[in-house]
């Protein structure tokens, strides 16, 4: 199978396109830079921008599958942005699929896109599409997984997955951002009590994906179908992020401030930032807040039952993993974005759905 990634040099992207290689499919990556960890791989590379509808044609063209896992993620930053990577690229892909006759197309949703700030406990995939969102991120994911979802057809089956959370051994985002501000002494959590969350670690993840390309041909019963993909084990803000410190060699967090102040908080300096046209990220969002002071676990069964997933690496399990990686990668858990997996990768102001 000739299996093409966008976003295969990302977080999660170079997980797949390792479970990929390792099964011996031929694998293609888009991204807009060259990355070397990629090319160790075996890994062939296009280099374009998903918003480039020529250059995402020529890269899927001879493709069998297209994972599209690419895409800006962020809980700050101009809608325009998000729309025109996530939405408009997202179009970009389905045309280029359909264009080179491609078969099967696994797009990376997000649970988010039925988040409207409200707690979600043991929600399955019938929960609406939430109708107002925190951050554009959410807004412009919940449009492009209606478009992929609703190109499903005869000729090119399409399925969403929405894994949760992913942490694990390369993560740029959660635990280098929970890092640096333990190591200063300013990791605060809203307050939160008897809010549980869902994580994934990244490996259970990708094995998602590569499931869902197995299962997936036009009628079956992932085909038009979106799943949450998650550990199945909620646990609390607090202990997650614990758990990645713990891994990380650092003490527990032990401030919190209460939601409300959080909330009203995040209200105040969004504004502000906006009034002042600051373009970098506020210390705290509505976003984050929404994320950090609610709850947002899910039932898993149906990509049980349609995918055959199982959360095969543990929550412990997959704590001592990054516990390992991080003993023989400290600087991984320093950077925003680890240099042994994507060298070529700045630090930048992008972060992750907190
Ligand atoms: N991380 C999470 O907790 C989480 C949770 C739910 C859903 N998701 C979804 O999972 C997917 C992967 O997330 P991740 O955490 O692995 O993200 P990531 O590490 O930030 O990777 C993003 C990937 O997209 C590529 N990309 C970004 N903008 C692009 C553009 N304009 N054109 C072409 N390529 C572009 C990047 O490569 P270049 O920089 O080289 O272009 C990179 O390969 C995303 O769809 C995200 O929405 C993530």
């Amino acid at each position: 199978m000739k299996v093409m990634v966008t976003g295969g040099s990302g977080f999660l992207g170079q997980a797949i396109c390792r479970l990929l290689t390792a099964r011996g499919e031929q694998v293609s990556a888009l991204n807009r830079r060259h990355h070397p960890a990629l090319a160790g791989l075996g890994v062939v590379q296009h280099t374009t921008d998903l918003r480039d509808r020529d250059g995402v044609r020529a890269a899927v063209s001879g493709c069998d599958a297209v994972v599209h896992c690419a895409a800006l993620a962020g809980v700050w930053g101009p809608a325009h942005a998000y729309r025109s990577i996530n939405v408009e690229g997202t179009a970009n892909v389905i045309d280029a699929c359909r264009r080179a006759g491609v078969t099967r197309l696994v797009h990376t949703s997000s649970p988010s896109v039925v988040h409207d700030g409200r707690d979600l406990e043991g929600v399955d995939e019938s929960a609406p599409y939430a109708r107002r969102f925190p951050a554009p991120y959410p807004a412009s994911k919940a449009i492009a997984e209606r478009m992929v979802l609703a190109a499903d057809g005869d000729r090119l089956a399409t399925v969403a997955l929405r894994p949760h959370l992913i942490w694990g051994p390369g993560d740029p985002h959660f635990l280098p951002h929970f890092a640096a501000r333990a190591r200063r002494g300013r990791l605060v959590l809203p307050r939160a009590p008897g809010k549980r969350i869902d994580t994934v670690y990244v490996d259970n993840a990708a094995e998602a994906h590569l499931l869902a390309l197995d299962a997936l041909t036009p009628g079956s019963p992932p085909a038009g179908r979106a799943y949450f993909i998650t550990q199945d084990e909620p646990v609390t803000l607090t202990d997650w992020v614990n758990g990645l410190l713990g891994a990380a060699g650092l003490p527990p967090v032990t401030r919190h401030v209460p939601a409300r102040l959080a909330r009203l908080g995040a209200a105040a300096v969004e504004h502000g930032y906006r009034l002042a046209r600051v373009r970098a990220q506020p210390p705290i969002t509505r976003m984050a807040v929404a994320q950090a002071t609610t709850s947002h676990w899910f039932d898993i069964s149906a990509a049980r039952r349609d995918l055959g997933y199982e959360p095969r690496v543990g929550t412990a399990e997959g704590l001592a993993r990054l516990a390992t990686h991080l003993s023989a990668n400290p600087d991984h858990a320093a950077a925003r974005t680890p240099e042994l997996l994507t060298p070529e990768r700045r630090p930048s102001a992008r972060t992750s759905e907190a």
